[in-house]
């Protein structure tokens, strides 16, 4: 892989029912950094994600993940490329209730083609690393918050992504549960490597990643101000 970074987004706008969501946002990330989106709901952060994914087409500008142009990727080749460029953690884990932590989280790897003892030899170990290798057989559906962002992160771990996006990865999580799962993921630049966006609209989320921008009336800007107190 050449030196590109991870994240590089130029010029990115979008309207959504007649409201620019986003005007002509920039963004930057290199390998290994840790950064939070803030904003109120409905200000677009869902929408961001989604574009930077290229699970939405740009309206405006460009995205490149990793040097790619998402807009360049045909779409019989956009998933398989998502699928080992970027990897999702959602707000409540979206886990499938019925298979067990360790099918859950070989799933993308499943998807991609990897056997299946690989696979799971894979998952299970990423589930031993992020501390819920105890309940790798256990019904995703009968864990706690917790133990679900756990798997969660262990199933966007799981083709091991340049990249990974949270979007309110915390939103279910009591208090215990969200420091503990934020712990987690912004410890994975530096064990995986692996940059990490979440948007987020909890100031306490925001406040431990590497670097904090804020979405407002559709402008990007990177938030000094909480950079002076951390
Ligand atoms: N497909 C769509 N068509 C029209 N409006 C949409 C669509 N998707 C989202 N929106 C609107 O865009 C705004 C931003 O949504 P979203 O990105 O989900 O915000 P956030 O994640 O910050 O809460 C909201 O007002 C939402 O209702
Ligand atoms: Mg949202």
């Amino acid at each position: 892989m050449t030196s590109s970074p991870t994240l590089d987004v130029t010029g990115l706008s979008c309207e959504l029912g007649g409201r620019a969501l986003l005007r002509d946002v920039t963004l930057t990330a290199r390998a290994g950094e840790s950064l939070a989106v803030t904003g109120p709901s409905g200000s677009g952060k869902s929408t961001l994600l989604a574009l930077l994914a290229g699970l939405r087409p740009a309206p405006a500008g460009t995205v490149r993940v990793c040097g790619t142009d998402t807009a360049a990727l045909r779409p019989a080749k956009a998933a398989a490329w998502r699928l080992r460029t970027i990897g999702f953690v959602y707000q409540a884990g979206e886990l499938l209730p019925e298979l067990s932590a360790v099918e859950n989280a070989a799933l993308p790897l499943l998807i991609g083609g990897t056997r299946r003892t690989e696979a799971y030899e894979t998952a299970g170990r990423l589930l031993d690393e992020l501390g819920v290798g105890a309940v790798a057989d256990s019904p995703a559906g009968v864990l706690s918050g917790g133990e679900r962002q756990r798997v969660a992160v262990a199933r966007a771990l799981s083709t091991r992504p340049p990249l990974i996006l949270a979007d309110e990865p915390t939103g279910a999580l009591d208090e215990r549960a969200t420091d503990d799962v934020c712990e987690l993921l912004y410890a994975l630049p530096a064990r995986y490597g692996t940059t990490v966006l979440t948007v987020t609209h909890n100031p306490l989320v925001a406040h431990r990643a590497d670097r904090r921008l804020r979405l407002h009336a559709g402008r990007l800007t990177e938030d000094r101000a909480a950079e002076a107190d951390a």
